[in-house]
């Protein structure tokens, strides 16, 4: 059984549904070619019955090192899932115990398989029957009353015993009792960077990835005195070029152009555009960097919208990039992914 991680990245960018699919995903490996990148998490049930979803889902290009996230509570179904995905070439397989929505807590996966940490280690025992990929786990550190720090050990304690050497840990529990949603279950309650700092601290040979409400370089190097590496979502997605940014200091990589990598993801949009896809799929991830200019907000709802209906969308997103150069005026923080 071999789960030993040989990507000892420094950052990652979190799952995020609707968000790092496969075209984010190009787009993000423009930018840095050291960052760890994820697939959105996809249940097994998905994968095992629902052909077309599966493909859509699992199909990926030059994205490498990109792990893909499970989630699910069948031991054998994850384990036929996690062959599947890496005859597609994914490099880790993740599996979810953080996810807080209602789907997921009457599927039984998620978050709510924190207090059932046996049943995660068969889970995870079974994908690494099956699979020569590390196998890794992102959770909060608790649930509900489930919370504090002796409970995160004994759950580190089983799911390592199975071999995991990697947790990804959002720096908050997730409320599931009260029935708050997924968003509210990503501001309260308030982050503690400390409890992961101390799993650090008493597990010095397990890779603790922190996770949770970074958004700035200097952050990044400042967890990184403490913990292994940085899982950063929401601030990505805000703003893709943060990851140069946080290259420059942690890797002593370039600033990048901005404009050749726009270069490089038009090609791409260019080549992979066809009927069957819509053109907003693609430009969905690009409407951020139109923040910050009188009209961006109509500009940004036809890079999300209205280019579909466009007779020659590519033609007009051309003229819209590399014509009026609206980007290059900065960014604001109007809207954000909260
Ligand atoms: C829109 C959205 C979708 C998310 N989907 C997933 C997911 O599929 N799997 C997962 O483990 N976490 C998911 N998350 C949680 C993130 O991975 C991350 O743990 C959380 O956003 C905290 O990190 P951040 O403060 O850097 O955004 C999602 C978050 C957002 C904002």
């Amino acid at each position: 059984m071999t789960m030993t991680n040989n990507n000892p990245y420094k950052l990652c960018v979190a799952p995020m549904m609707g968000h790092t699919d496969m075209h984010f995903r190009y787009l993000l490996r423009l930018i840095s070619k050291k960052t760890m990148l994820y697939t959105e998490m996809v249940a097994s049930n998905a994968i095992l019955h629902n052909k077309s979803k599966k493909l859509n889902k699992l199909e990926h290009i030059n994205d490498e090192p990109v792990g893909f996230q499970l989630g699910g509570d069948n031991p054998k179904q994850l384990a036929e899932c996690a062959k599947i995905v890496e005859s597609y070439g994914y490099n880790e397989i993740n599996l979810n115990i953080g996810c807080p929505s209602k789907r997921a807590q009457s599927g039984n996966f998620g978050a709510c398989l924190f207090d059932q940490p046996k049943l995660v280690a068969s889970c995870v025992h079974e994908i690494a029957k099956v699979t020569s990929l590390p196998v890794t786990v992102k959770t909060r550190l608790g649930i509900d009353n489930i919370d504090n720090i002796s409970h995160l050990e004994n759950f580190i304690n089983i799911i390592s015993n199975e071999g995991v050497d990697t947790f990804h840990l959002h720096a908050r529990k997730a409320i599931l009792k009260k029935g708050i949603n997924p968003r509210k279950n990503r501001s309260i309650p308030p982050i503690n960077y400390e409890r992961v700092y101390k799993i650090k601290q008493n597990y010095p040979n397990l890779r603790i990835i922190i996770n949770g409400e970074i958004d700035k370089p200097t952050e990044v190097v400042k967890h990184l005195e403490n913990v292994d590496g940085v899982m950063i979502g929401r601030a990505v997605c805000n703003n893709p070029f943060l990851l140069n940014e946080i290259d420059v200091l942690i890797h002593n990589e370039k600033i990048l152009e901005k404009e050749s990598v726009l270069e490089e993801y038009f090609k791409y949009i260019r080549k992979n555009f066809s009927k069957e896809i819509k053109i907003t799929d693609f430009t969905k991830h690009l409407s951020c960097i139109f923040k910050g200019y009188i009209g961006s907000k109509h500009t940004r709802a036809y890079m999300c919208h209205e280019l579909n209906y466009e007779k020659e969308p590519v033609k007009k997103l051309e003229e819209l990039i590399f014509k009026e150069d609206l980007w290059k005026n900065g960014q604001d923080s109007i809207t954000t992914v909260i």
